[in-house]
């Protein structure tokens, strides 16, 4: 299959191409298109054959449920027959953005988005192309991130293309995604409501909205123990993710570094920028400045991604700290990291 690029100005929306793009949603294909997050890999989500392509194309088992996009609020009321007060509170406080809500599914959701569960997943996001890809489709979309199974979640078309390239009908190049990491999924069919997921809207702003919420034991645990977790969003190189603060932070970067490049490993370091100079010697990417969490989230995915471009071995990554968009990155970049022995 030969895979169409669209190029579609954000600020400037060619609707002949969005219809052009609407049309392979209507037709069953698969269509990757940007959102606020990273790119997502679309289908119509009430068309159980082509959600199917979706889990065929990344690789992806089937007991992985998707996210159901919306454009328009009476959506929701058409995948979900239990929209609670809670639900209309955060729809109202934060979408169009990248908070995912699961609530009880409705009949009309079919198993194969929900992973048989009996929620579902909906998010609308923020995006223009994305709203009026799914508004000219007339149906939700179903969407996972653009990726290869397991693999780093894309913020350019051109990732998207690294990974799908002719094995999807189309992607739709709207430039590079705003916030960089996916959104926030976020349970409220348990009170307290839990954060399955940390993401684009950060807990402090959640609890700002409806005060009490749970970070998930999955998550918590996953804090306590870095890289017990299932091994996603992972860079082919081998990612050691370095927690400490300060200067010991950077004594045992420089240490790891020097063991593991005497092996003979193509090693590279992901450090904030006001520590760059601290590796003399080594090969160092930025994130970002370690106060500006929202730019070093815009920011990871394409790093790590470039570190991989480059046939790196070896990543070793500096922690951030865990506020705001900082956890969204540490949960990431946790999920990605293997422990220092098994390098
Ligand atoms: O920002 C995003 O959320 C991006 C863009 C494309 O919207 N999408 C995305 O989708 O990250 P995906 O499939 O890569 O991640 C969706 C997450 C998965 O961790 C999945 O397990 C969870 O949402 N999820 C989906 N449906 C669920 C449900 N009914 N209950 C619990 N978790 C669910
Ligand atoms: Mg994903």
């Amino acid at each position: 299959m030969k895979t169409k690029i669209l190029e579609i100005n954000p600020k400037r929306i060619d609707l002949a191409k969005i219809k052009i793009a609407a049309e392979e949603i209507k037709k069953g294909n698969l269509v990757a298109f940007p959102t606020e997050t990273v790119y997502g890999l679309g289908a119509d989500a009430f068309n159980e054959k082509a959600v199917a392509k979706i889990f065929q194309a990344k690789g992806r088992p089937f007991n992985d449920p998707l996210i159901a996009h919306i454009a328009d609020i009476k959506e929701l009321y058409r995948l979900s027959e239990q929209v609670s007060l809670v639900a209309l509170k955060l729809a109202k406080a934060f979408w169009p953005g990248p908070l995912t809500l699961v609530l009880k599914k409705s009949e009309l959701v079919s198993g194969i988005v929900t992973a048989g569960l009996d929620t579902v997943a909906i998010r609308m996001p923020e995006d223009n192309i994305a709203l009026s890809l799914i508004g000219e489709a007339k149906t939700p979309i179903a969407a996972p991130s653009a990726n290869l199974f397991g693999r780093i979640s894309p913020t350019t078309a051109q990732h998207v293309a690294d990974d799908l390239n002719g094995k999807i009908e189309m992607i739709i190049d709207g430039g590079k995604t705003k916030v960089g990491v996916e959104s926030t999924v976020l349970d409220i069919t348990i009170r307290p409501v839990q954060v399955l997921r940390a993401g684009g809207i950060s807990v402090e702003k959640l609890k700002e909205v409806i005060g009490q919420v749970k970070i998930s034991k999955e998550l918590e645990e996953g804090f306590r123990s870095p890289g017990m977790l299932n091994s996603h969003y992972s860079p082919q190189a081998k990612l050691i993710l370095v927690e400490k603060k300060g200067d010991t932070q950077v004594d045992e970067i420089r240490k790891l570094a020097s063991k593991y490049k005497a092996q003979g490993f193509k090693v590279g370091i992901m450090a904030k920028e006001e520590n760059q100079n601290k590796y003399n010697g080594l090969e160092v990417k930025v994130i970002g400045k370690g106060t500006e969490l929202e730019i070093c989230a815009t920011n990871l995915f394409a790093v790590l991604r470039s570190f991989d471009k480059e046939e790196f071995k070896i990543i070793i990554a500096e922690g951030l700290e865990e506020h705001g968009l900082g956890l969204a990155i540490m949960e990431r970049l946790r999920k990605a990291s293997v422990p220092k022995y098994e390098c």
